[in-house]
């Protein structure tokens, strides 16, 4: 029933039990997860798991806050070959990053702009993340209009949803969406048309109510499909399957 198309299962934070808690998702309804990277290892460790678990996909490349540490010439290289596994579906996580350090902006933006590029030579969506960067990211989506993707985690306005749906691209919504001061979420999901809505997770961060707080994982997808079941007018479980819809014609799964 449910897609959790975007669930980081290589976290450390699942060291102690990472196979019990995979192993468990099918009996919770979640039939589809797609585990992205956010570095070479992290990539490769998502890869690892989709070899493992016929339910789990993965997607490979760098997340703008890996950057800063760990970034080497020719790493694109790598992310371009892995991007040729049969369960890779899609770049990311890719994007821009103002929030935490906007020292390396110059480099987010030059690896930002070589991924779309290697997401349009394989033909493969992209998934986006943007924190504190909505302007730079929607002007350098501009620039590629043959790359599709989701906005992970949307947190811009009900105006830039309206451009990105413009444009081709899901917009995808996770725990916060439950929490009391969501007046900015309600606007967007408003002006949302329900076939380009994902939902997502990004465990083992950013639990829903009434779990905020522990640690995430795809079983919690429930609570994010209902709460925008009522604000689009539908059941959670029509919700769960519209969405799971989108997300396997966006990733081709
Ligand atoms: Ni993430």
């Amino acid at each position: 029933m449910f897609f959790d198309t975007h669930a980081h299962y290589d976290s450390y934070k699942f060291n102690a039990d990472r196979d019990t808690v995979l192993s468990s998702l099918p009996a919770l309804g979640v039939d589809l997860v797609v585990d992205p990277g956010c570095d070479e290892a992290s990539s490769r460790e998502a890869i690892v798991l989709s070899e493992r678990y016929d339910y789990l996909y993965a997607a490979v490349g760098w997340q703008p806050q890996e950057l800063k540490e760990s970034y080497y010439d020719g790493a694109l290289d790598v992310i371009q070959e892995l991007a040729r596994h049969p369960k890779v579906v899609a770049i990311g996580e890719i994007g821009l990053d103002y929030y935490w350090d906007t020292s390396y902006n110059a480099l987010q933006h030059e690896v930002l702009r070589a991924q779309l590029r290697m997401a349009l030579e394989l033909d493969l969506p992209v998934i986006f993340h943007d924190r504190e960067a909505h302007g730079d990211s929607l002007a350098i989506v501009r620039e590629f209009p043959g790359v599709r993707g989701v906005f992970h985690c949307f947190s811009g306005s009900a105006e830039m949803a309206k451009e990105l749906i413009k444009l081709g691209w899901y917009l995808g919504f996770d725990g916060p969406v439950t929490y009391k001061n969501n007046r900015k979420h309600k606007e967007v999901l408003e002006v949302c048309p329900m076939e380009r809505i994902l939902i997502e997770t990004d465990s083992p961060y950013l639990s829903p109510e009434p779990n905020r707080g522990t640690r995430n994982h795809s079983g919690n997808l429930r609570y994010i499909a209902e709460k925008i079941g009522e604000i689009k007018g539908l059941s959670m479980e029509d919700t769960a399957h519209v969405t799971a819809e989108n997300g396997r014609r966006l990733f081709r799964i």
